[in-house]
């Protein structure tokens, strides 16, 4: 059995898609709240699906995940708070989810002899590209708080590795975007804000440079690696290897919805200066050398797969804003 933690989640939804679609029994951990909402699986086709079993709980809590683990095979690690300007003003569940909960994930893992564990981490990492574009030697700099928990989780996953021999791979993924994307992140951003009946559209720095990557894209390419041998210890990049900027971006966005509104530049949605991560984009040539030919659709059709999406009313329905959607 193959452990999603983090499924309620965007991309995790989207892997546990995968995983039954090929029919192979998951167990999808959700975060746990007091109304039983189970985010993206909530839904009669995963709480009716023979192959998955749902399980709500927090990764902050040891003992919880030693029970998650046991019977699993593989694991697929990506519960985290993942928000950069949520990160600078409650710095602490960031802490406790991302560095400690993997640990938790990663101990309760080890004593349960799960074989493969596979922890999802981020670019972010790199910071603003010191030369690009950016491969798996790049150095790290902490440029927000998730970024400083990411790096210290992906080390804590690591020393899994070279302390217990823990078979332990680093899957680092570049922006990642489609269907079910939080409200924050930049393209659901314009995409709901050129739906919905505002003025214009409320951005902040659109010089910035990102490697942006459609999430089946990335989830197959997740589960490919999953397959392979040998990959233990190993970090391993994701991305495209294709730099666009927000500027771009949004107008490719114009285009595909036959709509324009004006940017209404928002200092609530600029990053402190030193915060910016100016540009990431991917060196994936080590993926290359595992993976022939990894499939990475284009911008424009991935984005039309996501507008359409939106488009749907009951999509852009459950989506609502706070000053913090950057
Ligand atoms: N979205 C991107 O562009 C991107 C890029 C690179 C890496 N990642 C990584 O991919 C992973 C998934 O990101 P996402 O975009 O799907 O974010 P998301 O916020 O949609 O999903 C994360 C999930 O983790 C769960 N979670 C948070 N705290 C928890 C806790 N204490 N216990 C149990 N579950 C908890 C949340 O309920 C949430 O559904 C993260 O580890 C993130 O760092 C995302």
């Amino acid at each position: 059995m193959i452990l999603v933690t983090g499924a309620d989640g965007f991309i995790g939804s989207h892997l546990v898609d995968l995983l039954i679609r090929n029919k192979l029994k998951v167990r999808a951990l959700v975060n746990y709240n007091s109304f039983n909402n189970y985010g993206w699986l909530e839904d009669k086709k995963y709480l009716k699906n023979n192959f998955l079993e749902i399980i709500s709980g927090d990764i902050r809590d040891q003992n919880f995940c030693n029970n998650l683990t046991k019977g699993i095979n593989k694991i697929f690690h990506l519960a985290a708070l993942i928000a950069i300007p949520h990160s600078y003003i409650s710095t602490e569940s960031y802490i406790d989810t991302n560095i400690k909960g993997t640990y938790n994930i990663c101990n309760a893992a080890m004593l349960s002899k799960v074989k493969k564990f596979y922890h999802i981490s981020t670019s972010e990492v790199y910071g603003s590209a010191q030369y690009t574009p950016i491969d798996e030697s790049h150095p790290f700099q902490p440029q927000s708080p998730y970024s400083a928990t990411k790096i210290s989780a992906d080390a804590m996953a690591l020393s899994f590795y070279y302390s217990y021999n823990f078979p332990i791979t680093v899957l680092r993924l570049f922006n990642t975007y489609g269907p079910r994307q939080s409200a924050r992140a930049i393209i659901p951003t314009i995409i709901t804000q050129l739906l919905k009946n505002s003025k214009g559209i409320s951005l902040g720095n659109t010089k910035t440079i990102r490697d942006f990557n459609y999430v089946n894209d990335q989830c197959k390419i997740m589960y490919d690696l999953s397959c392979k041998r040998d990959l233990y210890g190993q970090t391993i990049n994701i991305g495209s290897g294709v730099g666009v900027s927000i500027e771009v971006l949004l107008n490719k966005i114009f285009e595909i919805s036959k709509k324009k509104k004006k940017i209404i530049k928002s200092k609530e949605r600029l990053r402190p200066s030193k915060s910016e991560v100016t540009e990431l984009i991917c060196d994936n040539s080590k993926l290359k050398t595992i993976i022939n030919n990894p499939r990475f659709i284009s911008l424009d059709k991935g984005l039309n797969k996501t507008f359409n999406w939106f488009k749907q009313y009951e999509n852009i329905r459950k989506y609502k804003y706070n000053k913090y959607n950057t």
